[in-house]
């Protein structure tokens, strides 16, 4: 008896019709000219990764491009042996050594820049001093620290002595801290005194400190001077002065041979119950991947200034503001402070000031810079813009559009990246020179091979929406789950047959072959027996002229199974009255059709959010529902 479609596959409700051709100036201008015979090009996985792989410098070139022997445990690079920083850092200093490698700046406007030379300067010094504390290859260092050089240097340094860093965000209470770094078994914590957030300074070390008592591998604190000044010294005695440090090491420093499945670092990333899970991203496959991604979908060149507003502690800062732009020997710009702060212009002062070229945000930061309207954009200079980019939550077609209107000024293509912590590089995004569908991530990239199927495995085809998969391994993935490989094999491997990566999003597939990601598998909806994905529901939100944001949930229902709830934030200007919920009622059905009957509206300032700036509907349906909304130690409410 064959199954009711419904039961395992989604429905889909958002018809976004509007496609976007590529403008002719980039077109002339990109070194990819043709998305099909690129995508085409990555048919063959091992021999396109490992023609990209050859752009590197390897000490020991890889015997085997990819082992499948273990799997899921996949090996990339098979005996390679390379080093991660050498790449990223020294090999430029033949070519580029006065090329800007990094550029600080803050919400006070404070700027520094260091060029490749004096980067690698501070990254050997750094490297040094940690080999003075007594951290060897394999040692976790562990960092809490805010977006600054030295954080960089830190994070280089790590990789090219070989120990693994595992970064926290610096937003974090001490108790996510402590468990991270317990998790990590760290030997060594790196921190900073504060940092700079709407005009105030936020004490990290006092976190660090308090965390650390509850970290018996730590053996030493290393304290950077970041909102003092180095000269002033600190008081607290447990700690080593990081200025003091590398002030007597050497700037001389061998790259450590690193095999291409070496640790680099850890990262944790909390999923939505229990533990957080410890991501682990090795060498030469996350090298090869990271940067190639980069240099196709943003088109770096010589004269790029680049810059990815994610803070360092995330992957969005790991992989493409550290290690990526830097293995292209291009410019990064790694800023510290609110987007809105001193005012909503906050970063586009930036764009102005630095001349930037490809700047890549997420979509909360778009939306919430929507709310103060377009008056502030339009009094910047952002004629320098060239390419814009978005990442980490479905980006609703009418923050695109506002996106693509005002700060792109309708001439610059929108990457539109589906990614994760685990896959380590972009997966899903146009090109520069591809057609563009507002909502949709548009492809795989080549050398990806993605797909929506149900939870038998079997292939979803257009018109329904399932779970997105990915169904051969690539160079970035993540090896496992530090410490825990039986519950890397039960998320990623094993919910459904086949042998394929489950992502735990929800898509489908247009007629296009695009791909428009629904939601978390786990924030489904079921209304009146469809199961319906969270993102076109709080696009068709966002589509009315007075909403800025919208989060659903579904709440139980005695007679429909769920009915939807919805917490809305209102633009300037506009106000929740009984008529206004009257009216957005009616526009969603429009959008959507009349499986969309929303139940209840209610109007809010601020959504529970990940510090990364992504919706917790889970907490949203713990609180309305009255349960225990369980670890929320990552909750921001903005
Ligand atoms: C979501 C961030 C839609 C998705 C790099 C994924 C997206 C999770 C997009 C990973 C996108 C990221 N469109 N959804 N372009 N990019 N996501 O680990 O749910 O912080 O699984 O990595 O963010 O978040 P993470």
């Amino acid at each position: 008896m064959s199954k009711n479609p419904d039961e395992d596959t989604t429905a889909v409700l958002l018809h976004e019709r509007r496609i976007f051709p590529p403008d002719p100036t980039i077109r002339a201008t990109t070194r990819i000219k043709d998305w099909d015979a690129e995508l085409r090009a990555g048919d063959d996985i091992e021999t396109y990764w490992a023609e990209k792989a050859r752009a590197f410098t390897w000490f020991h070139r890889w015997t085997t491009v990819l082992d499948t022997s273990d799997a899921p445990f996949y090996r990339w690079f098979v005996d390679g042996t390379t080093n991660l920083t050498y790449n990223a850092v020294d090999r430029h200093l033949t070519t580029r050594p006065d090329h800007v490698a990094l550029r600080y700046t803050n919400e006070q406007g404070a700027e520094r820049a260091v060029t490749y030379a004096e980067l690698a300067h501070e990254v050997n010094r750094t490297a040094n001093a940690l080999i003075a504390l007594g951290i060897r290859k394999g040692d976790r260092v562990a960092m809490y620290l805010p977006p600054c050089i030295e954080a960089v240097a830190c994070m280089l340094a790590c990789a090219k002595i070989g120990a693994v860093h595992g970064l926290v965000y610096a937003g974090f209470s001490t108790r996510a801290l402590a468990e991270r770094i317990r998790d990590a078994d760290a030997k060594l914590l790196i921190t900073a005194d504060g940092t700079f957030r709407r005009g105030k300074t936020i004490d990290l070390l006092g976190v660090a400190t308090e965390a650390v008592r509850e970290c018996p591998s730590v053996e030493t604190t290393v304290v950077i001077a970041h909102v003092q000044d180095p000269e002033e010294g600190h008081t607290n005695q447990n700690v080593v002065s990081y200025h003091d440090l590398i002030a007597q090491a050497d700037a001389r420093c061998e790259p450590e041979m690193m095999d291409a499945e070496d640790v680099l670092f850890i990262l944790y990333t909390s999923g939505s119950t229990g533990k957080p899970k410890g991501v682990v991203h090795t060498t030469g496959g996350y090298m090869v991947a990271t940067a190639t991604t980069l240099q196709d979908v943003f088109d770096i060149n010589d004269h790029d200034v680049w810059w990815c507003t994610a803070d360092l502690g995330w992957i969005t800062g790991h992989s493409y503001s550290v290690y990526a732009p830097l293995l292209l020997g291009t410019t990064s710009i790694i800023y510290e402070g609110a987007p809105d702060y001193p005012q909503p212009d906050a970063l586009w002062r930036v764009v102005e000031r630095d001349k930037v070229t490809k700047f890549y945000t997420a979509p909360t930061t778009i939306r919430h810079l929507m709310r103060f309207g377009e008056t502030w954009p339009q009094r910047c200079d952002l004629s320098s813009l060239k390419i814009l980019g978005t990442v980490g939550e479905p980006i609703n077609p009418e923050a695109w559009i506002w996106y693509y209107e005002h700060i792109g000024r309708l001439h610059c293509p929108i990457m539109d990246t589906w990614w994760q912590t685990e896959t380590g590089c972009f997966m899903i995004s146009p090109l520069p020179i591809s057609p563009l569908k507002p909502g949709s991530a548009t492809k795989p990239l080549p050398g990806i091979v993605a797909e929506v199927m149900d939870v038998e495995g079997r292939h979803v085809p257009p018109g329904r929406g399932g779970l997105l998969v990915i169904k051969r391994p690539w160079p970035s993935m993540l090896r496992t789950l530090y410490n825990n490989p039986e519950r890397y094999k039960k998320t990623y491997w094993e919910q459904i047959p086949g042998g394929v990566y489950v992502s735990g999003d929800i898509a489908r597939m247009d007629e296009d072959g695009y791909f428009w990601i629904q939601g978390r598998a786990d924030d489904v909806l079921k209304i009146a027996g469809h199961r319906i994905g969270t993102s076109e529901i709080e696009s068709a939100f966002v589509s009315h002229h007075a909403v800025s944001e919208a989060a659903v949930i579904g709440k139980p229902d005695p007679i429909k199974g769920e009915i939807v709830k919805a917490f809305v934030i209102l633009r300037g200007g506009y106000e929740g009255t009984p008529e206004l919920t009257e009216a957005l009622k009616k526009h969603v059905r429009h959008e959507l059709g009349p499986i969309a009957v929303i139940g209840d509206i209610v109007y809010t300032a601020t959504l529970p959010k990940t510090r990364s700036g992504k919706i917790m509907r889970r907490v949203l349906k713990a609180r309305e529902l009255g349960i225990d909304v369980g670890d929320v130690s990552t909750l921001i409410e903005t």
